[in-house]
């Protein structure tokens, strides 16, 4: 089905709703013990086994938009650091100097000819290779050959960048992605203008990321934000393996009564959501703006960091541009951080409780349940037949 087909599809599908005030529904309610949200040992397993062991987009190709550029960050405490080559190609290594193990990067955003390790001063390439070592006629011979920076599993498709955080560790990205990548290429992600980046501290990753998956909420906790653009409780539900895309109805979505479907233009009226497993959600593509967010696990499962990435769709020129932009970001921090982590919080602080022994899941909330099945999924699977 081409694109424009497509939407319409999805627009057909979403008018079906509005008119019979109905949902994409999962099959049945789903109960989940919350034993999946606190216990310790579970968490350790499943950061092995998904984080750990699964490719993770770790940052947009627009935040290395040219050879030399780099990105340092810390994942679940492991030190990563993406360079793009002067051959252009998009390489991870474990920000770990060869030497003694210093970081050879500080975190964030920059361009390097080279990167110098702070401690004795070794240097490699963009491409993690030992080009130098500070006063080898003392220090004695170093192989350089194997004493590169240690390299990640790396791959640059759909406009985004997957990293695994195991070295050596073997995935095709084409098959982690089941044919969602299809769907993340018609986001056109490269070409986007970055304009702002930031993190934040939230509650568990379940508990922060359960928010990100269902619009039950959006018409009591986003009273004053999303909800005045998107219909609540109204949702498409589409998976691709243990990824989705979300669809819903912008409030103009019943103007598209008043056209005949050659005339209408989809993209205005709907609001899609493409959720990346297990911690990406691309949001709010239609229009000139799209946050996405990428949600870490903590060091205690109660904790996480969001980072959060404004993007439009050309660098912001006109005041009224700069405002719509500035606008768009402001929302984005206020519903998430002031609205749906401030609910997160009291969730998080009531699972200790024991009033609940189990959370459930509506059948309007199918996004949620699919998740969880994955995350279960994964969790079960014999790491050793990988
Ligand atoms: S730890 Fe990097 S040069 Fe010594
Ligand atoms: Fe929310």
């Amino acid at each position: 089905m081409s694109q424009s087909a497509e939407m319409i599809s999805l627009a057909r599908r979403a008018l079906h709703h509005l008119h019979h005030k109905t949902t994409d529904q999962a099959d049945e309610i789903m109960s989940l013990p919350v034993d999946a949200y606190v216990d310790p040992v579970r968490y350790e397993r499943e950061l092995e086994r998904i984080y750990k062991h699964r490719p993770l987009a770790l940052a947009l190709s627009v935040e290395l938009p040219a050879p030399m550029h780099y990105r340092a960050m810390t994942v679940i405490g492991t030190p990563v650091l993406l360079v793009r080559g002067a051959d252009g190609v998009a390489r991870a290594f474990l920000n770990a100097c060869r030497h003694r193990g210093a970081s050879v990067c500080e975190e964030g955003r920059g361009t390097a000819q080279r990167f110098v390790c702070p401690y004795h001063a070794w240097r490699y390439d963009t491409q993690g290779k030992l080009i130098g070592i500070y006063d080898p006629e003392k220090f004695g011979k170093v192989d350089a050959m194997s004493h590169s920076l240690t390299e990640l599993p790396c791959a640059e498709r759909s406009g985004m960048i997957w990293v695994s955080l195991t070295p050596g560790e073997s995935w095709d990205i084409g098959d982690w992605l089941c044919g969602f990548d299809k769907e993340l290429d018609t986001l056109d992600l490269g070409n986007w203008f970055l304009y702002d980046q930031r993190e934040i501290t939230g509650p568990g990753w379940k508990v922060c990321w359960d928010g990100y998956l269902e619009a039950y909420h959006h018409n009591t906790v986003h009273a004053n934000t999303l909800a005045k653009y998107t219909i609540g409780n109204l949702m498409l539900h589409d998976t691709y393996g243990p990824h989705q895309r979300l669809t819903m109805g912008r409030k103009t979505l019943g103007e598209l009564d008043q056209l005949p479907e050659e005339q209408w233009d989809p993209q205005t009226h709907l609001r899609l959501i493409h959720s990346v497993f297990p911690n990406v959600s691309l949001s709010g593509i239609v229009g000139d703006h799209c946050l996405v967010t990428q949600m870490f696990p903590g060091a205690t499962p109660d904790k996480t960091i969001t980072r959060q990435t404004i993007l439009a769709a050309r660098e912001p020129v006109t005041p009224e541009q700069k405002q719509a932009t500035a606008t768009f970001s402001a929302m984005a921090l206020e519903a998430v951080q002031d609205e749906d982590y401030k609910v997160g919080a009291k969730i998080q602080a009531g699972l200790k409780s024991g009033a609940n022994k189990a959370f459930v899941f509506g059948r309007n909330e199918p996004a949620i349940q699919h998740y969880h099945n994955w995350v279960a999924r994964f969790v079960a699977e014999d790491a050793s037949a990988r």
